[in-house]
């Protein structure tokens, strides 16, 4: 059984590896047996996690890009491909919800709701357009959007990034059609999870004690109660699914 969830000979991509989710993302599908190529805008965080999958005895290579920069996602693919033969699997994780696009709706300017979706909705797309072809010579290509519950409910003050991680889920499903049989599409919709994007929230006592009352499991996630279910659907034992959006959230969306 533990042979399905191998990732043996795999290559994957994993944008916004460099920290947080897209960290323990990124060693987790090493641990299964994937070389891993982390990317991210900071060259040190990618290369520090590159460094530690291949501590563990791992392939890595970290390539710096960002995910709005439509030569830099091909430059990223390309040497993915020269340094380990194909791209397999493609998790696009990168993301924000930066400050100045929380809010009410007509206090946040369209600039900032742009931005958002540029990152979060357009380079996910970049990024999985830019390896098709790969991931359609693959015999277990993958793609695995993280989206939020941001992207299954709405959350007030936040419109810009609901939008975008809404968009991630439409985007998931529409593909999964396109793209089947030869390529599995799927997402994960995290609920609130220890990272650097939560830190205000986390250290505001009041708020933090909101989210853990409405979570059925009582807590924040850490990054790497993530990682398992992104392995999951990247290997052979999710050979099945395609469309979906499994929510990795402590039972949030289910009040
Ligand atoms: N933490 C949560 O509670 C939570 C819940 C649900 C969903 N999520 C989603 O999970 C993903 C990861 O979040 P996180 O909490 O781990 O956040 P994080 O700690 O802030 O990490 C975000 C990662 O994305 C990268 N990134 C941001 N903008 C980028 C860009 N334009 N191009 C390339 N990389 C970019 C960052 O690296 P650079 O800044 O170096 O580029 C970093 O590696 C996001 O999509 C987020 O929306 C998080």
């Amino acid at each position: 059984m533990t042979e399905q969830f191998s990732l043996e000979g795999r290559v994957a991509i994993v944008t916004g590896g460099g920290r947080g989710i897209g960290r323990a993302i990124a060693l987790g599908l090493a641990d299964a047996g994937a070389a891993v190529v982390p990317s991210a805008r900071s060259a040190d965080e990618i290369e520090g996690v590159a460094d530690e999958i291949e501590a563990n005895g791992g392939d890595a290579m970290a390539v710096p890009a960002d995910v709005t920069d439509s030569d830099a996602v091909t430059d990223v693919i390309e040497r993915a491909d020269d340094a380990f033969g194909g791209v397999d699997v493609v998790v696009n994780n990168a993301g924000f919800n930066p400050d100045d696009a929380l809010g009410r709706p007509e206090d946040v300017a369209t600039e900032s709701l742009d931005r958002v979706l540029d990152v979060n909705l357009n380079g996910a797309y970049e990024v999985t357009a830019a390896a098709a072809d790969h991931l359609h010579e693959s015999d277990g290509g993958s793609v695995i959007n993280v989206a939020s519950v941001g992207g299954l409910v709405g959350l007030p003050r936040q419109h810009p990034y609901v939008a975008s991680k809404h968009g991630l889920v439409g985007l998931t499903k529409s593909l999964s059609l396109d793209w089947a049989p030869e390529v599995r599409v799927n997402a994960v919709a995290p609920g609130y999870v220890s990272t650097e994007l939560t830190e205000d929230l986390e250290s505001n006592d009041r708020l933090r004690q909101s989210i853990i009352d409405r979570t059925p499991l009582d807590r924040f996630a850490e990054p790497d109660e993530i990682a398992g279910p992104v392995v999951f659907l990247a290997s052979d034992a999710a050979s099945y699914v395609t469309g979906g959006c499994l929510a990795v959230d402590g039972g949030w969306t289910s009040r």
